[in-house]
């Protein structure tokens, strides 16, 4: 990982900041993509302790803003040469009130799906530009809840429900990899996504409702942040990680997502119903992704 490039979202706290400390700890040169300032410089000096240099950075962005979104890939685009490692890993859930960023999106939908999916469009020259680029999706094994449908992504018509809006954005993650890794240019660019594992983490944490409840009672039996992160780090550092692509892995295999990930036609829908909410182009259509 000596001097590899790799942008991080989230990676302030949880699985992010782990994934941050081990990738800097190998020699990559850290860009750490948080919305917190405070939050950002502490993860900063937890890292800069253990990793042996001083290649950390942070960047600014509440991923709830496309205008942030843009300012911040705008900053990386002109301050670093290439990205080798672009890990989209911010993710949050809400209770159960139906809220919306600043952009009019559902804020899961927005968090989780939008912004890295415009993040990645932004950046994508620069990973174009690495050796070896790879893009890593965070995703969870809770898509296998989703009710997944994709004329009303943003819980419109439906009564809103929190963890049923988190799920289908993590199902997102999944579609959104694997119509990446078809559309991407014959390259050396890969993408999968991956779930971490029940992870003792920030995660929900302040969230109420069924959801909160069932975090409380299930923190004593999750994994630490430091297992939660492996899959990540396995993906940026192992020769699989720089092979598979369109995957969704778990304990560092690949495994087969539910139907409704598995489907190429949901792939391509999400695709372009992304491009028009966004309102941007990003990757024409290849023939393999024709369905
Ligand atoms: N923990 C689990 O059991 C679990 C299971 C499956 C999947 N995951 C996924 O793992 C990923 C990391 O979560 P975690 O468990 O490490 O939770 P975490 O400790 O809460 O970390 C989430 C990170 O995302 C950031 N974030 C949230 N909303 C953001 C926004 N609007 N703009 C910018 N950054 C934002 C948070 O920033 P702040 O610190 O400022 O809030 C934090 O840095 C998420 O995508 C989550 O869906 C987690």
């Amino acid at each position: 990982m000596k001097d590899k490039i790799c942008v991080i979202t989230g990676a302030n706290s949880g699985i992010g900041k782990v994934t941050a400390l081990e990738l800097a700890k190998r020699g990559a040169h850290v860009v750490m993509l948080c919305r917190n300032q405070e939050k950002a410089e502490r993860a900063k000096e937890d890292i800069l302790r253990v990793c042996g240099h001083d290649r950390v950075d942070i960047v600014l962005a509440d991923l709830a803003s496309l205008q942030q979104i843009r300012e911040a890939a705008a900053h990386i685009n002109e301050h670093y040469p290439r990205i080798d490692v672009l890990n989209n890993n911010a993710g949050l859930i809400t209770s159960d009130q139906r809220e919306t960023t600043e952009d009019g999106f559902e804020t899961t939908f927005g968090v989780n799906h939008l912004a890295p999916f415009l993040l990645t469009q932004l950046l994508l020259d620069k990973v174009l530009a690495s050796d070896g680029g790879n893009i890593i999706n965070v995703s969870s094994e809770a898509h296998r809840f989703a009710s997944f449908d994709l004329k009303d992504l943003q819980y419109e018509k439906r009564k809103y429900n929190g963890l049923k809006a988190y799920a289908s954005s993590k199902l997102c993650n999944i579609l959104f990899t694997r119509e990446l890794s078809k559309r991407l240019p014959q390259t050396n660019v890969v993408t999968n996504s991956l779930h971490p594992g029940g992870v003792a983490t920030n995660f929900g944490k302040g969230v109420s409702g069924f959801f909160g409840v069932i975090m409380k009672m299930a923190r004593p039996f999750m994994i630490s942040e430091e297992k939660g992160a492996q899959t990540s780090i396995y993906l940026a550092t192992s020769d699989e990680g720089y092979t598979a692509t369109g995957l969704y892995f778990k304990d560092k295999k690949a495994v087969k997502p539910n139907k409704d990930a598995s489907s190429d036609y949901n792939a391509k829908r999400l695709w372009e119903i992304s491009e028009n909410l966004l309102q941007i182009e990003f990757l024409p259509q290849s023939e393999s992704t024709s369905v």
